[in-house]
Parts: C-alpha cells; structure tokens; sequence
C-alpha cells in the first residue's frame, strides 16, 4: 500500500475572479504531520474546506485511501475518516461538553453498517475524546461557558470522536498564551502518537516548526515551497514573501 493517505492533482477553487486555490497538489503521508503557512488570504482554509467537502472544487482531483473524494458532502468525507476543526472557535453552545462530542460520534465513521452510531460505541468514544483532550472534568460544563482554550480542545474532541484517519486543524493554537500554546503542541504530538494522520494550519511557528514533518507555505492559492522545517525556515523566497514578516510573531 502506498504510504500517501491523502493526495490532490492540480486542485482549483475560483470565487468569482479569485483563484483561492489555484493548481496546487500535494500529497500527505500516512502518519505524520503536514504543516501549511503561509499569508492571510493565501488560501489554506479554502484547501481545507475542499478537502472536508464544505466547498467544491473547481477543478482537480482528491484522492483518500486511493478513492476519489473531490465534490462529495461533507458527511460522507466524514464517514470516509476525515475530520477538521475550524479557525474560530465552534461549537453547540446550548449543549455541555460531552453533549458537543456526542455529535461527532453520531456523526463520524462508522463500523460498516448503515445507520448512526448510538450507545455503548458512542458513549465510548466521548469518553476517549474528552480523556485525550484533557476536558473529562469539564464535561457537563455549558460549551458556551467555556475560555478559547477548551473551546480549540472541544473542537478537537468532536473531531476526535468521528475516528478519523486524518484530522485536519486550522490554526488550533491562534489566540492562546503561550502556556496554552504548549499544552497544544503536547496535545497534537500525543494524537499523533495514536497513529492519527495531522494536517496543520498555524501561523504561529512555535507550534508549527516543532510539530510538522514537512511544511508546505502557500502564496496566491500556490505552492510556494514545500519541505523540512529547517529547509522552509532558510527558504529566500518564503523569507520575502512571509517569514520576513511574520517571524517572532509567535
Ligand atoms: N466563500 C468565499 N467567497 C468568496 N471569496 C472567498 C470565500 N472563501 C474564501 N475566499 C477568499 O479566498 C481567499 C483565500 O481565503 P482563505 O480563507 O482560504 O485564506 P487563508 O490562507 O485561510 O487566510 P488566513 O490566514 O487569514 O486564515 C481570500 O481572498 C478570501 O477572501
Ligand atoms: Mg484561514
């Protein structure tokens, strides 16, 4: 079996005039982590909402376990094994904690069988998701009560508890101190741990450089470079275009 998990061939997304991603392919290994910068508006959301189906491509191919996913809904992808957080903070903030990780295990990979996941197999799944996340003490608290740093780690039970193959996170550590910071980081390399395959939006390069195997920046919907972390920190043309800028912001 090929050791590539995921891998899009010339994916493009036009909004209007603007090519939020334009021709980019990549591929992404089973088991590690695979970091993408880059500026504002260069598109790494938009790569993410084409991979998890909340958008539709253009043009170009995604391929999943060597099937073919470009264009399908959203839930199915998710029952596929992938599973994705989102830059702001979202989460039922009517329901507690546990209420909110219920929902991707009704909603995340199933054994095989048509049908939700309920019971026993769900409870045991919001168990482990909060136990992971470190939130087992907080999981009859009100989503909506809690600080940014349990709603990023929600996010990332209810992902959690889908089971996914790849988990796919947008700027998990935006916003928190740098305490928080390093509980993510310890928190990102214990999923990983697990055999999880991690796709990582960060700006912040604390985060990133220690985590990724490989980074890819994007520019302009492009690939702008792609490789070891070391490589991409010498890079003249990612130091102009973005490091420059945003070094020591973290
Ligand atoms: N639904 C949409 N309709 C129109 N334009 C969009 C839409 N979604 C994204 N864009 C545009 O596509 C470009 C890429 O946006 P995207 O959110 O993917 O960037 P990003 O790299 O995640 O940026 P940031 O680092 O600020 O999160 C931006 O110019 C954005 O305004
Ligand atoms: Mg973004």
């Amino acid at each position: 079996m090929s050791d590539d998990l995921l891998e899009c061939r010339s994916l493009t997304r036009r909004f209007g005039a603007l090519a939020a991603v334009n021709d980019l392919s990549l591929s992404v290994r089973r088991g590690e982590i695979f970091g993408i910068s880059g500026p504002n508006g260069a598109g790494k959301t938009t790569l993410f909402n084409l991979l998890s189906g909340h958008v539709r491509p253009t043009s170009g191919s995604i391929r999943f376990e060597g099937r073919e996913i470009a264009g399908m809904a959203s839930h199915r992808i998710c029952h596929l094994g992938i599973a994705r957080t989102f830059q702001l903070p979202l989460v039922f903030g009517s329901g507690t904690v546990a209420e909110n990780a219920m929902v991707g295990a009704y909603f995340g990979k199933r054994p095989g069988v048509a049908g939700l996941t309920f019971g026993a197999d769900a409870e045991a799944r919001v168990d482990d998701a909060l136990r992971m996340t470190g939130l087992s003490a907080r999981r009859d608290v009100e989503a909506a009560q809690l600080p940014v740093f349990d709603k990023k780690r929600l996010m990332v039970a209810s992902a959690l508890a889908t089971q996914p193959t790849i988990l796919m996170l947008d700027e998990p550590v935006g916003g928190l101190n740098h305490r928080e910071v390093d509980e993510f980081v310890a928190l990102i390399r214990t999923l990983r741990e697990t055999g999880l395959t991690i796709m990582l939006i960060e700006h912040v390069m604390r985060a990133l450089m220690p985590l990724s195997d490989r980074v890819m920046i994007m520019h302009h919907g492009e690939k702008l470079a792609e490789g070891a972390p070391d490589e991409i920190r010498a890079n003249p043309e990612v130091i102009r275009v973005y490091l420059g800028r945003e070094a020591g912001a973290a």
